[in-house]
């Protein structure tokens, strides 16, 4: 897999917008998963920026990845209505329990454990994503579950 050649495929796409490095940086995240490394210089080249501005906007946003994800991907819902249900106590345990912090995958490659700001699942609060199936109400049950599927 040719990475600046796909890298300029994606660029090409999106180039003509105003504003497009932020279009040009999902795109991206689309295209491999995660923004590589290998990228930055070929957007800076052709935005007109520097390496580090690219680097610092991938760095700003958390929703862009600078590395592959794990097998799984879970994400926890942090807002509001899962925050008032315990959505804290809920990551804690799972952090405590995978050994990984937000946004960061488990050094076997299992998981990648990122934050969500609403899933669209209030009334079932707390909630999560796993694999980009929504689970409600999440408990211990919930969680023992989950780990088994991360686990296998
Ligand atoms: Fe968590 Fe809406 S706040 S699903």
């Amino acid at each position: 897999t040719d990475i600046p050649a796909r890298t300029a495929a994606v660029i090409s796409e999106y180039r003509g917008l105003e504003g497009p490095l932020l279009p040009i940086l999902h795109g991206l995240q689309e295209e491999f998963g995660y923004v590589p490394q290998e990228s930055y210089q070929v957007i800076a080249d052709t935005l007109n920026l520097s390496r580090a501005e690219v680097f610092g906007v991938v760095s700003f946003y958390h929703d862009f990845r600078k590395a592959p994800a794990g097998r799984h991907v879970l994400k926890l819902c942090q807002a509001e209505a899962c925050q008032s249900m315990g959505s804290d106590k809920v990551a804690a345990k799972i952090k405590q329990l995978l050994g990984i912090d937000f946004h960061e995958t488990a050094s076997d490659g299992s998981v990648t454990l990122e934050p969500v700001y609403c899933l669209g699942l209030c009334a079932c609060s707390p909630s999560a994503m796993l694999d980009g199936e929504l689970i409600g109400r999440v408990g211990d049950d919930e969680i023992g579950e989950m780990l088994e599927v991360i686990r296998t």
